[in-house]
C-alpha cells in the first residue's frame, strides 16, 4: 500500500503493486471516462476547439482529492490532442536546470503534466512562470555585473497541474492556468458503472447488485472501487465458483472491514475521538490530527473528504463538527445541542459558513 494509505484497503493512494492494474484498465478516451459530467462536457469543448485552431490547449490545473483519475484524464486529453505526454511530478523536479530541459525537450502541442504541483519548490516554479505565458524560458547568464538575462524561445505546449490541495498553489502560479479543473468524489451510480467496466475488461462475471454494492462502499474514489473489485473476485474464487454474486461481495467486505457506506476502522476512530473528547466539535484540524495521532494532511485530503460529502462532518468557520448522521450510525449518544433521534438537522449555516469547494480551500 502507498505511504498515503498506510494499511487503509480504503485508501486512495496508488501502490506500486497496483500500477501494471490499473494500467490495463485506464480508459483512454474521453467518451470512456465515466462520470464528472460537466467537466468532461467543458473539455471536450476546450479541445475541439485547439484541434480547429491548430493550436496548443490552454494550461489545465486539476484539482479533487487523490485517486479520482487526474492522470488518467491528462493521458486521455494528450490522447485526444493527438500529443506526446512528458509525466512528472512537483517533488521530482529539485532543480531549475532539471525543468528547464524537460521544457526545452518539448515538441509542439505536447503536453507536460505535473502530478502535486503544489509541493514543486518555489524556485523552480519561477521558471514555469514565462513558459506557461510566453512559451520561453529566461536564463541568466555571466555572473556579478556581467549577469544577463536571456531569452529562449520554447515551443508551444500544454500544462497540466494536478493537486489534492489547489489552496496551497501560489497565486502566481495559479493565475497562469486558463482552466481551473475541480474534480468531485463520484456518485456510487457512476462508480457501479465503472467496476462494471474493469470487470468485464478482466473478464471477471458479476451481477449488477454486486457492482452497486461496490459502488456505495468505495468512498466516491474510482481507484477504491477498482481496488475493492480485485479483492472481492480473489474471494470469490476462493469461497465460489469465480462469479462475483451480492452474498460474496456483502462477505469478502466484512471480511476486509468495509462497512455499508465505505467506512473503516480509521473512519471510525476520528468519529469516536470527535464525539467523545470535543463533544462533536467545532475542532481544529491539527487538534483532531493530534488526538488521532494522524497527520493534519491525511486528515484533510484522504479521511475528511468522503465524511464531508455523506454529510457525517460539516466543515465551520470554528471547525470541523459532527453531524447527528455520524453520531447515529455508530449508535453514539447525541449530545443534547444536536438533538435527539427523529430531530431535524441543524443548517451547519447557524455555525458559521461551510466551504467545501477544495479549489477554495485555505
Ligand atoms: N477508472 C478509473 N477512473 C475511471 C473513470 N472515471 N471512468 C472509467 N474508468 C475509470
Amino acid at each position: 500500500m502507498s505511504e498515503r494509505n498506510g494499511h487503509r484497503i480504503v485508501g486512495p493512494g496508488l501502490s506500486k503493486e497496483e500500477v501494471p492494474f490499473e494500467g490495463s484498465i485506464r480508459p483512454r478516451w474521453l467518451n470512456e471516462y465515466i462520470g464528472q459530467k460537466k467537466n468532461k462536457e467543458q473539455l471536450k469543448i476546450y479541445i475541439d476547439a485547439a484541434l480547429k485552431r491548430g493550436e496548443a490547449l490552454d494550461h489545465i490545473l486539476l484539482a479533487g482529492p487523490p485517486g479520482l483519475g487526474k492522470t488518467t484524464l491528462a493521458t486521455i486529453i494528450s490522447n485526444e490532442m493527438g500529443a506526446n505526454i512528458k509525466i512528472t511530478s512537483g517533488p521530482a523536479i529539485s532543480k531549475q536546470g532539471d525543468l528547464a530541459s524537460i521544457l526545452t525537450n518539448l515538441q509542439p502541442g505536447d503536453i507536460l503534466f505535473i502530478d502535486e504541483i503544489h509541493r514543486i519548490n518555489r524556485n523552480v516554479e519561477e521558471v514555469l512562470y514565462p513558459a506557461m505565458e510566453d512559451y520561453a524560458l529566461d536564463l541568466m547568464v555571466g555572473k556579478g555585473t556581467m549577469a544577463q538575462s536571456l531569452r529562449l524561445d520554447l515551443s508551444p505546449f500544454t500544462l497540466i497541474g494536478a493537486t489534492t490541495r489547489a489552496g496551497m498553489l501560489s497565486s502566481p502560479l495559479r493565475d497562469r492556468f486558463g482552466v481551473l479543473m475541480s474534480l468531485q468524489l463520484y456518485d456510487s451510480v457512476d462508480l457501479a458503472q465503472i467496476v462494471s467496466r474493469s470487470a468485464s475488461l478482466l473478464g471477471v462475471e458479476m451481477d449488477p447488485d454486486s457492482a452497486h454494492e461496490i459502488g456505495l462502499r468505495s468512498r466516491g474514489t474510482p481507484r477504491v472501487a477498482n481496488r475493492l473489485l480485485r479483492r472481492i473476485r480473489d474471494y470469490a474464487q476462493v469461497k465460489g465458483d469465480g462469479r462475483i454474486t451480492l452474498e460474496l461481495t456483502r462477505k469478502a467486505l466484512e471480511m476486509l472491514e468495509v462497512d455499508r457506506l465505505g467506512l473503516d476502522k480509521n473512519d471510525e476512530k476520528i468519529i469516536r475521538i470527535l464525539a467523545s473528547h470535543f463533544g462533536g466539535g467545532p475542532v481544529g484540524i491539527d487538534t483532531m490530527a493530534a488526538s488521532a495521532n494522524m497527520e493534519a494532511g491525511t486528515i484533510e485530503e484522504v479521511i475528511e473528504p468522503y465524511l464531508l460529502q455523506i454529510g457525517f462532518l460539516v466543515r465551520t468557520a470554528r471547525g470541523r463538527m459532527l453531524t447527528t448522521k455520524a453520531y447515529d450510525h455508530y449508535g453514539l449518544p447525541r449530545p443534547d445541542h444536536i438533538g435527539k433521534p427523529g430531530d431535524r438537522e441543524k443548517p451547519p449555516e447557524e455555525e458559521g459558513q461551510v466551504e467545501m469547494d477544495i479549489l477554495e480551500e485555505e
